[in-house]
């Protein structure tokens, strides 16, 4: 629903108006005075300001000025019974949409607001396909050959065009905010919005107005109206990030938004409908969310119709190499530097590494390095100290007694990773068999010959 600004110092203008406007389908808010005008135009989403040229105070012009400095798109048509010419060319000058002089015939009003809509609907929707056309290439900016890489971007291709909900899940770091990207830039919703909201880093109260918005005065602080991202994304896609923190009495309400697609901003009665692909990403397993009662288990099957699961980096190896290219020719160019390699000690290092902060880490690794090398060789001392610590290979002659049977060794030996690779999988089966690269039988068999309990 497109929202206008009405600002006149006369009451019952303004009530006239409403009652004109209203009925088209726009939602209206009023000020009689431009300073208020100016707090809704900072805090609220709108669509028009129609202001009254004379006004006790800041004037419609002063207002004007204003409004283009805070937010330049916005169309502000001007009213004035006192109308001269001047008046209405100075403030065309200063980017007024157009003028009408009071009294108007309200078809006048009527299609010069239309006409006012429309362009700004037009400026936004030409400023969201060039951010889109750049954001495009994010697709191909998803490195990685790896087998589970490959099978994502099959996965990529495959949800881009349904509607269904997508969970994607990994560790901190592994793109899975990239990946929301490409799901959408590759969906025919690429040329509406994508919006993304963190559901860790707020309070119950302030996480609902964000998703859902608020209308003025619904709490102390609410100033002005405001849309919900849910709104914001209407006819787009909205990335639920960190979906698992979300608080328990607001997963109620996203659960009935994701059923009926309508809602209400908080402290307002009018029902909204909205038309929204929902992508949501946790770096939990959400399934142990459930079971431990933290998260609704309808909601989950809501979210997890599809699911796409991002390994940790150190999984899949045979990225780094391609990671590490990529990043350097991102950083080097900003440095405006020729050439960069990584010393054979430092691939090396980089191989044994566990990354536990992923891709993210090892980008800023590089950034690191690329700065610091000298001579356009990254050495270890270019990277922070824990790639310096030696990784020892097995020493037989220190660890292993010479008269030990070479049967007790090994099984000792098997039974310590077995044990490590269940602890570094939560105790899942499945994931621990993997890393030791053997099936989840026969793991499940050296569990019981070993007396493994989880
Ligand atoms: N496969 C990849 N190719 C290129 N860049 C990547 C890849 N994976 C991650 N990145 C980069 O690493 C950083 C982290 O990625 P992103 O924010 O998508 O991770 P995330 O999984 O959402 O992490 P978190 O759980 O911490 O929010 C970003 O700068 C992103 O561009
Ligand atoms: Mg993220």
């Amino acid at each position: 629903m497109e929202t206008i600004l009405i600002v006149d110092d006369e009451k019952n203008y303004l009530v006239v108006l409403e009652a004109l406007l209203s009925p088209e389908g726009y939602e209206i808010v009023t000020a009689d005075n431009a300073p208020s005008a100016l707090r809704l135009i900072e805090g609220s989403d709108l669509d028009l300001v129609l202001t009254d040229m004379k006004m006790p105070g800041m004037s419609g012009m002063e207002l004007l000025e204003e409004c283009k400095k805070i937010k330049p798109e916005v169309p502000v048509i001007m009213m004035t019974a006192y109308g001269t010419i001047e008046l209405a060319v100075e403030a065309m000058k200063k980017h007024a949409f157009d003028y009408i002089t009071k009294p108007f015939q309200n078809e006048e009003l009527k299609v010069t607001i239309r006409k006012a809509l429309d362009n700004y609907r037009l400026v936004k929707e030409n400023r969201r396909l060039s951010e889109a056309l750049s954001e495009r290439y994010r697709f191909s900016n998803i490195i990685g050959r790896s087998k589970p890489m490959l099978a994502i971007y099959d996965m990529i291709r495959k949800v881009a065009g349904s509607r269904a909900a997508v969970m994607i899940t990994g560790p901190s770091g592994t793109g899975k905010e990239l990946i929301a990207k490409a799901i959408h830039y590759e969906s025919p919703r690429r040329d509406r919005p994508f919006v993304s909201v963190s559901c860790g880093a707020l309070t119950e109260t302030l996480l609902e107005s964000e998703l859902f918005g608020h209308e003025k005065g619904a709490f102390t602080g609410a100033v002005a109206l405001k849309k919900g991202r849910f709104e914001l994304a209407d006819g787009g896609t909205l990335f639920l990030d960190e979906v698992g923190e979300m608080p328990p009495p607001l997963q109620v309400k996203l659960l009935r938004v994701l059923q009926e697609m309508e809602f209400e901003r908080v402290g307002g009665t009018k029902t909204l409908k909205v038309d929204v692909r929902v992508l949501s990403a946790s770096n939990r397993n959400l399934k142990e969310t459930v079971a431990d009662g933290l998260f609704r288990e309808d909601l989950f099957y809501r979210l997890n119709v599809i699911h796409i699961e991002v390994p940790p980096l150190r999984e899949r190896p045979e990225d780094i190499r391609l990671l590490v290219d990529h990043f350097i020719e991102k950083y080097k160019n900003d440095l405006g530097k020729e050439k960069i390699d990584l010393s054979p000690q430092v691939w090396k290092s980089f191989y044994g590494y566990l990354w536990p902060g992923n891709v993210r880490e090892l980008e800023n690794v590089i950034e690191r390095a690329v700065v610091l090398n000298s001579g356009g060789v990254v050495e270890l001392k270019d990277l922070p100290p824990e790639f310096s610590e030696k990784q020892e290979e097995l020493d037989v002659d220190r660890f292993i007694p010479s008269d030990a049977s070479l049967q007790e060794t090994l099984e000792k030996i098997e039974e310590k990773m077995i044990r490590r690779a269940l602890k570094l999988s939560d105790n899942v089966q499945s994931h621990a068999a993997d890393k030791l690269g053997i099936t989840k039988s026969l793991i499940q068999h050296k569990m019981k010959k070993y007396n493994i309990l989880l």
